[in-house]
């Protein structure tokens, strides 16, 4: 039965990994999967997390079954950083560790078919590769509208309104709640009500991918657009990733928070969600969440935790300043990227232009000529600038 099976083209974001390692040349830069680097081109484990895990190993005394809604200590502890100190919305909020992010967003496709076999997902383009085969996967019909205009390096509001506008009661709107990926461009605060409103108005749903929460500005700032959503419309999909914020990539760690009308549907969605769960993986792994408690309850981790992101987020911030610097490159201009935010650009570059920074200058890129700003540091910069120029004026 197998033979029937025709091999795959490697994963465009995670085939890059093993790439880059066979490659030999010292001046190799990676610039392809969502990771954060330090200035020497290393993703440490955090001190607060290393502290947490010492902690951990100290303390557990048990590795018997949670449900299939995971630690609920991590959910209490994860939630305000969603949501605020604010419990207004307690009786509302339904939450469910995940496998990492992806596992929240396919418990949120999977949800949205079990409350309507028809629903659809509009989904923006460009966006994360693994968005529209995942949500094809969980049953969710996808259509799709231009969120970012590559050439001119602008987000296509009108063209998402316009599609928008198609929507029927029941779909499903992908956003991404800052650190827009790949592009890095995210909407003001105006154009979010807009979208929030609309959403409201044709009875759709949205679910926010909310994997880069304090890698753009703030923990707070990045939260706001989700916030804003959140208060305009009456019920709310989140999928929530601790992969970046607290670099515990590995450990898949995430939560999906499902946000309902009132208090009295919240027993039948959690329900609802902890079947989807058991079906898929039963429960979910203990150690990510596990850390991410112990740093989120005891002050001085989260204090040590907090500085770490803060550094991050300067470094990236600092990275991309320095690229938008440069202005243009071979017909680039670099100074769009300067007002993005997140981990991410996008450059307008043909996938032969990236195969050839790849083949003949060792810089790796994902095929849509996402980079990763991480991968960059005051060292290699030059040689990425000067690459990038002689593959565009070749
Ligand atoms: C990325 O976008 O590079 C990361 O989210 C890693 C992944 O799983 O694709």
């Amino acid at each position: 039965m197998l033979e029937v099976l025709k091999e795959l083209p490697s994963d465009s974001v995670l085939g890059l990994i093993k790439l880059f390692a066979a490659d030999t040349n010292a001046d190799k830069i990676d610039l392809g999967v969502g990771v954060y680097k330090n200035e020497q081109g290393k993703t440490p484990v955090m001190a607060a997390v290393k502290m947490a895990e010492a902690r951990i190993l100290e303390a557990e005394n048990s590795k018997t079954y949670y449900g299939s809604d995971g630690n609920s200590a991590f959910l209490e502890a994860v939630a305000p950083l969603v949501f605020g100190a604010s419990t207004a919305l307690a009786d509302r909020i339904v939450g469910c560790q995940t496998v990492g992010g992806t596992g929240a967003l396919q418990l949120a496709a999977k949800l949205a078919i079990s409350c309507n076999k028809d629903a659809a997902i509009w989904v923006g383009t460009p966006t994360w590769p693994n968005h529209l085969p995942l949500f094809a996967a969980a049953g969710l019909e996808i259509k799709t509208y231009e969120y970012y205009d590559v050439k001119s390096q602008k987000i296509n509001f009108s063209d998402m309104i316009n599609a928008l506008q198609s929507g029927r009661a029941g779909d499903v709107v992908l956003l991404h709640a800052c650190c827009h990926n790949p592009t890095g461009a995210d909407l003001d605060l105006d154009q979010w009500a807009q979208v929030a409103s609309l959403i409201a108005e044709k009875g759709m749903i949205p679910l926010i991918d909310s994997a880069y929460l304090g890698l753009g500005v703030s923990l707070e700032q990045d939260v706001k657009a989700l916030q804003l959503v959140i208060s305009r419309v009456p019920e709310t999909l989140i999928a929530f990733s601790c992969s970046k914020n607290f670099g515990l990539y590995r450990e898949r760690i995430g939560a999906l928070f499902v946000v309902g009308k009132d208090g009295h549907s919240s027993s039948a969605i959690k329900s609802h969600v902890q079947y989807l769960a058991r079906t898929v993986y039963s429960t979910p792994p203990n150690h990510g969440a596990a850390i991410v408690t112990s740093i989120l309850s005891e002050p001085g981790l989260k204090k040590i935790w907090l500085s770490e992101l803060v550094e991050s987020t300067q470094r990236i911030n600092d990275m991309r300043q320095q690229l938008a610097a440069s202005s243009s490159v071979g017909g680039i201009d670099l100074v769009a990227l300067g007002n993005q935010k997140g981990m991410f650009a996008l450059l307008p570059l043909s996938v032969d232009q990236v195969n050839t920074l790849r083949d003949s200058f060792s810089v790796y890129m994902a095929p849509s000529g996402r980079i990763n700003l991480a991968g960059l540091n005051r060292e290699n910069i030059p040689y990425f600038v000067s690459s990038l120029g002689k593959v565009l004026n070749e």
